[in-house]
């Protein structure tokens, strides 16, 4: 069992000044204001028109949680800050952390969301501020970059398959498949916002000949196809059961027989109280979805086997599910993914 918190965690599980002084300071982009050079709280206040007496306490107190340096009244960043929160830098954060600044209102109306079960917004991120939507993707494909690799390892595909990776972002998992197996092609199926950026990703990888952009919405609109492999990652916590369940079925609806959907996301387990980043995340669905929620992989395996697949199997325990749909011969994928299924991991 594991051992009671003290008061001293209590207090730090309820303090969150310094996450608010952080994320303003983003907002504000003093950390890029001050790249190259260290400025006086006054001289800032000046460039950036903002007001100096409340500028100077902010920047004190980022001087103490150690993102500036003060020396002789002249504020400069540190290295972390230059590396990761001057907007011209290469390993930039900055988008993910306004993602999050940008989402403070909403978290702000947790008790009147936990008392009427109503969501204080209508759309996600990804519709109602493309832009952003588009940069956070970027940033997360940036300090994410190894699972996509991974994921091609653990898939071990015939290499000639079709793919459609629905929702597929910036192209992180097809991008990485693709130069994995280098007879794949590739669908990134998004929304038209999303996809402009892809498209950049894409032409960046040197795979436009294999990695075609279709445009949509996932809910309504035809996915193309038929396909050997859909991929559904990090995609299903923007929606409610229903709707999910419905995306199974149109998945089964698009892959062809023997050809198999893998969904990827961030799975609770089953009695929902662990992981515990995975609880914390469920929370922040809560208030910046209409209706999302996290789930089990248990309730996914459900969707799937209604839907009509079979070898329903928890591809990567707690992280990863995947079904096959029954037909087609034992073609190459077929007795591929059967050599999988018997090897019982995910490599
Ligand atoms: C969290 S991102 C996941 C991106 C990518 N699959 C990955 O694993 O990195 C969710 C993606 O779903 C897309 N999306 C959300 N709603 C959509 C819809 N109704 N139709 C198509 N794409 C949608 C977003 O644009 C975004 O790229």
């Amino acid at each position: 069992m594991s051992r009671d918190l003290s008061l001293a965690e209590i207090f730090q599980m309820g303090y969150y000044w310094e996450t608010k002084i952080l994320l303003t300071a983003v907002k504000l982009d003093i950390f890029s204001a001050l790249d190259g050079h260290g400025d006086s709280p006054a001289g800032l206040a000046r460039r950036l028109s903002l007001d100096e007496r409340a500028l100077t306490l902010l920047v004190n107190a980022l001087v103490a949680m150690r993102v500036l340096t003060k020396r002789e009244g002249l504020v400069a960043n540190t290295g972390v800050a230059r590396k990761h929160l001057v907007n011209t830098s290469p390993d930039y954060v900055g988008h993910l952390l306004a993602l999050h600044d940008s989402e403070w209102a909403n978290w702000g109306k947790l008790e009147e969301t936990v008392r009427t079960g109503v969501a204080p917004v209508r759309r996600h991120v990804f519709e109602n501020d493309p832009a952003m939507g588009a940069n956070v993707l970027a940033v997360l494909d940036r300090v994410g970059r190894g699972s996509g690799m991974s994921l091609a390892k653990s898939l071990r595909l015939n290499g000639r398959e079709h793919m459609v990776d629905v929702g597929g972002g910036v192209g992180t998992n097809a991008i990485a498949l693709c130069r994995a197996y280098p007879h794949l092609k590739a669908t990134v199926f998004d929304l038209p916002q999303t996809l402009r950026v892809t498209e950049r990703y894409v032409r960046d990888a040197g795979l436009e000949d294999r990695i075609a952009l279709r445009p949509g919405n996932f809910h309504t609109d035809a996915w193309g196809g038929p396909y050997d492999l859909a991929l559904l990652s990090d995609v299903l916590h923007y929606q409610n059961r229903r709707a999910n369940a419905r995306l199974v079925r149109n998945a089964f609806a698009h892959v062809t027989g023997a050809g198999r959907l893998l969904i990827k996301d961030r799975f609770l387990d089953p009695d929902r109280t662990s992981p515990a980043w995975t609880t914390a995340f469920a929370v922040h669905i809560l208030v910046n979805t209409e209706q999302g929620e996290c789930f089990t992989t248990g309730e996914v395996m459900e969707w799937m086997t209604q839907a009509g697949f079979e070898s329903v199997t928890e591809f990567a325990p707690g992280a990863m599910v995947q079904g096959i749909k029954p037909g087609g011969g034992t073609d190459g994928l077929e007795s591929g993914l059967r050599r999988h299924d018997k090897g019982g991991g995910h490599g």
